[in-house]
């Protein structure tokens, strides 16, 4: 058997002619750029997320920049977030001139730690603004941060990058609708995944979206009107088109990516290996099914050989990048990032994943975590 991690292939195949009808209307038009698919799918999205605005942007990384520079985050700014998350959420930080300032993660959830968060924010620093992320699908516990945010100013964007159609029970709210703003990327093997890069930034604030519009779009108005030194940061209508009809089934999708989690839940219960576990205040998407075992590279590569392919969401936090050594931090600094980052290992998970797939998963995963 040969189990890959994500099958974008046996997602296709199901929706391949609604996809190819979709592809044809964009390639009749010949609006590639923006245009009606786009704005539509703004539409569908925002209906989908409860939010007054989206702006549909080249990618969740492209997003989260201009979500920080709508909200003036710029050199010298702190910006809070965790070391650990994939890099795009502290890069677009930098990329405003801004510093990123991490929180360590709580080692139940994998998301920022509320508790540490509150410490901090109790110290002489002051920054401006947080990017708690919605990591592998689960929602980050927002009220007790929007309470801080209001205690300390700070503007709140969701990285929902891994949580699309996620929900976040206290408020009965999707993700990406309860802070200032929300990012979302539509990476290929997200939820809602495009056939390229896509993103999409979300919010209720008219002046925001309004910014965000101009500035993916060169600062334009008119066109060759220039209001703000912008950026090429659009969707384009053939990712548009594709995600409209992929948009669709993405409450089915994630239910299947639920029940399939439950299933290994369920096989996995008392053998040691540690499962995600869902909050009670989070309906979790289960973009990513991570798990956390002793010996995470050993067992890994035996998962391999028997043609099973798993992943490392992710295997070094990111205070411990060279690319980060600058900012000071060293090893000891977010010790739960970093016991996760050793032990942390994604199963494979999709909707199309079936049962008998999982048991021989976990079959393996046992004899793996059992015997090395
Ligand atoms: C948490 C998180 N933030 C940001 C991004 C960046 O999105 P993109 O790859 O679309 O630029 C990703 C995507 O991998 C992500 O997982």
């Amino acid at each position: 058997m040969r189990i890959p991690l994500v099958d974008l292939k046996s997602q296709y195949e199901e929706i391949k002619e609604e996809i190819q009808e979709a592809i044809n209307r964009v390639l009749n038009s010949t609006t590639f750029i923006l245009g009606e698919e786009v704005t539509k799918f703004e539409e569908e999205f925002t209906k989908y997320c409860g939010t007054k605005y989206a702006v549909g942007t080249s990618s969740g990384t492209s997003a989260l920049h201009l979500a920080l520079l709508s909200l003036g985050i710029r050199e010298g700014d702190e910006v809070i977030t965790t070391p650990y998350t994939f890099t795009a959420t502290a890069e677009t930080i930098i990329h405003c001139g801004a510093r990123p300032v991490f929180v360590d993660i709580n080692p139940r959830n994998y998301n920022i730690d509320v508790p540490k968060l509150k410490e901090f924010l109790k110290l002489k620093t002051r920054p401006k603004a947080a990017i708690p992320v919605h990591l592998y699908g689960q929602p980050v516990d927002l009220d007790p941060i929007l309470k801080l945010a209001k205690e300390y100013n700070l503007k709140v964007i969701e990285d929902a990058c891994q949580a699309h159609g996620a929900i976040y029970r206290l408020k009965i709210k999707k993700v990406g609708s309860l802070g200032d703003i929300g990012c979302f990327s539509f990476y290929p093997g997200k939820n809602l995944g495009a056939y390229g890069d896509g993103g999409m930034v979300v919010t209720n604030d008219e002046k925001i979206a309004h910014r965000i519009r101009c500035l993916r779009d060169h600062g334009r108005k008119g066109k060759y009107e220039h209001l703000m030194v912008g950026y090429n940061y659009r969707l384009d209508a053939l990712q548009a088109a594709i995600l409209r009809v992929k948009l669709k089934y993405l409450d089915e999708w994630n239910e299947k990516r639920r029940k399939n989690a439950s299933i290994y839940n369920g096989l996995l219960k008392d053998s040691g290996v540690i499962t995600p576990y869902e909050e009670k205040y989070a309906k979790h998407v289960y973009h990513l099914y991570v798990i956390r075992v002793k010996k995470r590279d050993r067992v890994y590569k035996f998962l391999q050989g028997k043609g099973i392919l798993c992943g490392i969401h992710y295997p070094l936090p990111l205070h411990l990048q060279k690319a980060y050594q600058y900012l000071g931090y060293k090893e000891g600094d977010f010790p739960v990032a970093e016991e996760c980052a050793k032990e942390v290992l994604s199963l494979p998970l999709y909707p199309e994943l079936k049962r008998e797939e999982i048991e021989y998963i976990v079959e393996n995963l046992k004899k793996g975590v059992f015997y090395l």
